[in-house]
């Protein structure tokens, strides 16, 4: 229906029509982004899986090319699933990804297994058209590995050894496992004497990712760096796509965390919303390790095929480690967004009294993008409240955004109607944790449409309140269905899904709020307009 048609997004990527899901094979090739993604080119629910594939020049606009990857060889009749691209042989790129189909000696089950496609031309910067490796499948399942868990290959890198490193996504009695494998000429693997890691009862690793990162500076690095002054994260896409932090010594390929207590799967996520199967690659086109995630819907399987299409992906974030911690990492949007301003308001030094809402004048819409600081008051006065992992999601949603609280909740109301029946909730409560002063962030979606029948689940995270942080920062994406929130510098985001039908395009509103006893102040806030991209087909 036309309705569902205005939840389509302006900015963030999604194909013409249909299924997506996971990103895949990310990569900059002479002089364009490429992005591949689990598509669906019949329907608009999961199957078939192909890869569709569009680039860009610049990571915000895109261009449409026909699918890279079909099912159409015996090893991947029922799909092409997720992988990833590496550069090899001079900067030639190749993709691994996962087929799943039968195998001759169990006609009668599904099987995954890895499978090899270059470039039919490496001229052509489009990379157009994929050829599968004639000695495909280069991996299958090894003695002891459950062939339907066994998938999502990583961007290989080169150790010590001068031999290709990659990692394949397994389990074992609900161990999660990142299956090491080594090669010299990327078609023949051999398996690792171990896993590069492993964490128990996680469930299946989905979607593994391994890179490094610089101990200080913003900068990406080649996948294959390593040495003194260079950390590695892990992610695996469990449930939540959960990170690690750790030291990996390539000579005997080990790694350990940094915390053990916030190991993969069961520690740091990237995004406390809805966002899975990540995944990053070095742009040496600036320098920089960009992220993308694939953002599912909270609507039933019904709208979605009403409305002819599902999910879309996270706008680009570069990531890098937070210079605070050396376990954890920090998330900001692309600085390619600033192409897209357009109309700008802003505010400085706008008190809060006690249940203050003020509508933010000059700007209107359901594209844009804000960045607010709220500064603190001298004296923290905090509820007493305890806050975990486990809890904090039910906190957020039993003291949401309109209760009278403390100091908070406070925070922006956006895709509001004028009425306020429609409105989702970036807030921050403090409390006071038996861990000491903790900061929540908070996405509260339960008024964000006057539909039904849609998740509208609360989505937080918590940080601890630093000694002499005076001011607390949140900055926003706003496109339509997706709110995508970093909270603190990028050190908490949060992506919801949200289908308002009253607050829709030019009648979306920004409101300011505070809904706590002790006033707060907006130091400064900016909103800008965001304009349009039109994803066209080459
Ligand atoms: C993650 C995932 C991957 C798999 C792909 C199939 O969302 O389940 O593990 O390769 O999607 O589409």
């Amino acid at each position: 229906s036309e309705l569902h048609q205005l939840h389509r997004t302006a900015f963030h990527f999604q194909p013409s029509k249909n299924w997506m899901n996971d990103p895949n094979g990310p990569m900059f090739y002479r002089g364009y982004y490429h992005l591949f993604y689990q598509w669906n080119p019949y329907a608009a629910v999961w199957g078939n899986i192909s890869w569709g594939h569009a680039v860009s020049k610049d990571l915000v606009h895109w261009h449409h090319l026909e699918v890279a990857l079909a099912p159409d060889q015996w090893y991947d009749m029922y799909g092409c699933w997720s992988g990833s691209a590496t550069f090899v042989n001079d900067g030639k790129p190749v993709l691994v990804y996962t087929g799943w189909s039968n195998v001759p000696s169990s006609p009668d089950r599904k099987v995954q297994m890895q499978a090899l496609a270059m470039p039919a031309d490496h001229e052509d910067p489009l990379l157009r058209k994929w050829v599968k490796a004639p000695q495909n499948p280069i991996v299958t399942a090894p003695e002891g590995i459950d062939s339907n868990f066994f998938r999502d290959p990583t961007t290989a890198w080169v150790g010590e050894d001068g031999k290709w490193r990659m990692l394949i996504g397994s389990q074992e009695n609900m161990t999660g496992l990142a299956l090491l494998y080594t090669s010299s000429d990327f078609l023949t693997w051999k398996r690792g004497s171990a896993p590069l890691h492993s964490v128990d009862s996680t469930g299946m690793w989905e979607c593994p990712d391994f890179y490094p990162v610089p101990l200080l500076g913003k900068h990406g690095l080649n996948t294959s760096s390593n040495g003194k002054d260079v950390m590695h994260v892990l992610k695996v896409s469990c449930v939540y796509d959960y990170y690690v932090v750790g030291t990996y010594v390539t000579s005997n390929d080990s790694f350990t965390p940094v915390q053990a207590d916030l190991d993969a799967g069961i520690g740091l996520r990237y995004d406390y919303g809805k966002y899975y199967a990540s995944k990053s690659f070095y742009d040496g086109n600036k320098n920089r390790r960009i992220l993308i995630g694939w953002v599912n819907e909270s609507d039933a399987e019904k709208a979605d095929i009403a409305k002819g299409w599902a999910s879309v992906q996270s706008f680009p974030r570069m990531v890098w480690l937070d210079p605070h911690t050396n376990y954890s990492i920090l998330q900001w949007p692309i600085e390619e967004v600033e192409s897209l301003r357009k109309t700008k308001v802003s505010l400085e030094s706008l008190p809060l009294g006690k249940e203050a809402i003020m509508q933010v004048k000059g700007i209107k819409g359901a594209q844009l993008e804000i960045d607010v600081d709220f500064q603190l008051p001298e004296q923290i006065q905090a509820e007493a409240i305890d806050v975990s992992a486990s809890n904090v999601e039910l906190i957020c949603s039993e003291k949401g955004a309109s209760r009278i609280g403390v100091l908070g909740p406070f925070g922006l109301l956006v895709l509001a109607s004028d009425d306020l029946v429609e409105q989702t909730a970036i807030f921050f409560v403090i409390v006071q944790s038996k861990d000491g002063l903790k900061v929540l962030v908070c996405s509260d979606q339960s008024r964000s449409s006057l539909e039904t029948n849609l998740d509208k689940t609360s989505y937080g995270s918590s940080y601890s309140l630093k000694g002499g942080q005076t001011y607390l920062n949140l900055h926003i994406l706003v496109d339509h269905s997706v709110v995508e929130t970093f909270a603190l510098g990028g050190r908490v985001c949060i992506t919801c899904r949200v289908y308002p039908t009253k607050a829709i395009d030019q009648a979306a509103r920004v409101f300011v709020f505070n809904n706590g006893t002790v006033p707060v102040l907006v130091k400064n806030l900016v909103i800008w307009e965001l304009a349009d991209v039109l994803i066209d087909t080459l």
